[in-house]
């Protein structure tokens, strides 16, 4: 059975925001901009492809008014601030930031890398994952400091547990979990700051690493029956779509509705942590 987000109760719950949406050109990004938009937000997407940006116009034609879009890399410094500019420039403020940027390892081990593998690796996963979203802070924080805002990362199951991916993604992961932490005690009382941590989700973009020759390899091709290992993997036996996120993140954007809110992380993930730290597949076949 499934049963669907209504995206209706949470009608006007970001009306009067303006949010700047980086890594808005698929999967959970996507999902994000469209729930956004629903909810009463003006939104910047920011993406890398101008040709992915052209469809998410074409297909959001009834909130023409309220989406903008921007072209650049999200690990450039210049391309966000720019972006951020964008949407005081054409919204007149900035008050929400969502960062939904990523890339993945294909669960390699340590021992999986060799020492120059290791080193590019890591440089390039980092500088998606991590400093990506640290850049777009900083971009957005002028603007943000100006009235109560709202800040939210993307993390993962793999910001809490080793079998979410493999050691560089789970340390990228752990490293936006920690950033959550830090920028609310940083950023508060004017900026909130919080994380959704969705586990495995499907029908998402999500794609390797061009250092190990990756870059082209989608997740949900890439791991044979992803949905049926996902659902085996978690107490709720479920297999995410990104829709199934986007509350979590209008929540914690919304003024109005979290308002009180600052340095949590929502664990949009089927309720694998009720499991413990051991493979949770295991012991769902057990008791199934
Ligand atoms: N899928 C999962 O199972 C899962 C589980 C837990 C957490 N997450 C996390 O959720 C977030 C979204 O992932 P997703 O699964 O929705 O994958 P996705 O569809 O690939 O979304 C990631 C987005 O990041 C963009 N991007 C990557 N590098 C960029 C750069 N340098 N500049 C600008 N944009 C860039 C991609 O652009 P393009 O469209 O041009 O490729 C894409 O739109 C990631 O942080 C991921 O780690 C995913």
């Amino acid at each position: 059975m499934t049963v669907p987000t209504d995206p209706n109760c949470f009608l006007k719950a970001l009306d009067g925001q303006v949010a700047l949406i980086v890594g808005a050109t698929s999967g959970i990004g996507r999902a994000v901009v469209d729930a956004f938009l629903r909810c009463g937000a003006h939104v910047v997407a920011f993406g890398r492809s101008e040709e992915k940006l052209r469809e998410l116009v074409a297909s959001s034609q009834s909130f023409a008014r309220a989406l903008a879009t921007y072209a650049g890399d999200a690990t450039d410094h210049h391309d966000l601030d720019r972006a951020a500019t964008l949407a005081v420039d054409r919204f007149g403020k900035l008050d929400t930031l969502v960062c939904t940027v990523g890339a993945f390892d294909y669960y390699r081990t340590i021992l999986d890398y060799d020492t120059e593998t290791l080193s590019s690796a890591f440089e390039e996963l980092f500088r998606i994952n991590v400093l990506s979203y640290i850049l777009a802070v900083r971009a957005s924080l002028p603007y943000l400091l100006r009235q109560p805002s709202s800040i939210v990362l993307t993390l993962s199951t793999a910001s809490f547990y080793p079998e979410g991916g493999g050691v560089l993604y789970g340390a990228s992961k752990f490293a936006t979990r920690g950033l959550v932490t830090h920028l609310a005690y940083e950023l508060a009382p004017r900026v909130r700051v919080n994380g959704v941590a969705p586990g495995g989700t499907i029908g998402t973009n999500l794609r390797g690493l061009a250092s190990l020759r990756e870059q082209d390899k989608r997740v949900d091709d890439a791991t044979g029956d992803r949905a049926q290992r996902i659902q085996r993997s978690v107490p709720l036996q479920v297999a995410a779509t990104p829709d199934d996120h986007t509350a979590a993140f209008v929540y914690l954007a919304s003024h109005r509705l979290s308002r009180v809110v600052t340095g949590t992380i929502i664990n949009s993930d089927g309720g694998r942590g009720v499991a413990g730290t051991v493979r949770v597949a295991h012991l769902v076949e057990e008791i199934s």
